[in-house]
């Protein structure tokens, strides 16, 4: 492939890896970034500056591309259908880093930009991702603390490595094969929260515990950072998953080939993200 790909979100937890394994085929990469990259992009990446709610960049970025992989962040609609549509008048297939939640509810930030990409005509493939491990970073100070106050630590969630969701996107942005299909990207089990917590102190050898958080002061807590929407959905999401786990998918082995990587796996490889900071 001659044609560059354009990567969005190329500084981000599985841009950089969709970076990375396009380079590893030998295809050309180009990266819409705003403002200084707060990840160092290789030096082969040819970087376009941009913001993804700017149509006019967004074009300008897609022009004589091959595809690109979208990521469109936060949970903000306005502007979606502007940006698909100046995407897909350059990039021939588009391959969308979506949410399990785009196939049940359409009005969803994700429904809404699966349906502009599917509007466009263009080919397409979307990844319906449960939820990424490295969320679970977002832990790792009260980890170093020895304990993890959280609600719901019986709600099961199907994690998936950042890495293995790029590995769908490389082998979907490479072979037309795959346009026109949905995949569910999920680990390969579905793990309580607490065990969750568990796995990340064992692989990281730290000594840390679940702390069940009542319910109210969770929420109130998730609302005053997210607001009073995400905290009630997020609520909502994280009961129903203490009866029913979220579901496990075997699209990732199926499009890759090889098993999808565990979440032990996962905090294995971030075992020094969870260590003590040393102090100098
Ligand atoms: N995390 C999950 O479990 C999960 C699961 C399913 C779906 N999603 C969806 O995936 C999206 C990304 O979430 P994430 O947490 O995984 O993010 P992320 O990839 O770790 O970070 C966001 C990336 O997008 C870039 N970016 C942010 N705002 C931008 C803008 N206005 N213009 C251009 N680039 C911009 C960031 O670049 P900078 O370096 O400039 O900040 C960064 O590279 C969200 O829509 C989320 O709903 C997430």
């Amino acid at each position: 492939m001659n044609q560059p790909v354009l990567v969005t979100g190329a500084t981000g937890k599985t841009g950089r890896h969709v970076v990375a394994g396009l380079l590893a085929e030998g295809v050309p990469v180009r990266a819409l970034v705003r403002g200084p990259a707060g990840v160092r992009l290789p030096d082969a990446v040819e970087d376009v500056g941009g913001d993804i709610t700017d149509p006019g960049a967004v074009a300008a970025a897609a022009r004589g591309t091959a595809g690109a992989y979208l990521l469109w962040p936060g949970f903000g609609t306005d502007g979606i259908r502007e940006t698909v549509e100046a995407l897909t008048r350059h990039a021939p297939r588009v391959v969308y880093f979506s949410a399990v939640a785009a196939g049940n509810d359409p009005d969803s930030v994700w429904g809404r930009v699966e349906t502009a990409v599917r509007d466009s005509g263009r080919e397409w493939t979307f990844l319906r991702v449960t939820g990424l491990a490295a969320n679970t970073l977002g832990w790792a100070d009260q980890v170093r603390a020895g304990a993890v106050r959280a609600p719901f630590g019986r709600a099961s969630r199907s994690l998936v490595h950042e890495r293995d969701v790029a590995a769908v996107a490389v082998r979907a942005l490479l072979d037309g094969s795959h346009a026109g299909r949905s995949y569910t990207v999920t680990g390969p089990e579905s793990l309580p929260q607490a065990d969750q917590v568990r796995v990340i102190g064992e692989e990281a050898g730290l000594p840390v515990r679940w702390e069940e958080q009542p319910e109210e002061e969770a929420r109130a807590e998730i609302a005053e950072t997210m607001g009073e929407v995400y905290a009630t959905d997020g609520m909502a999401y994280w009961a129903s998953l203490v009866d029913t786990p979220e579901p496990v998918s075997r699209d990732v082995e199926e499009v890759t080939g090889r098993p999808a990587l565990t979440f032990r796996e996962w905090a294995r490889e971030h075992a020094g993200d969870f260590a003590p900071h040393v102090s100098r």
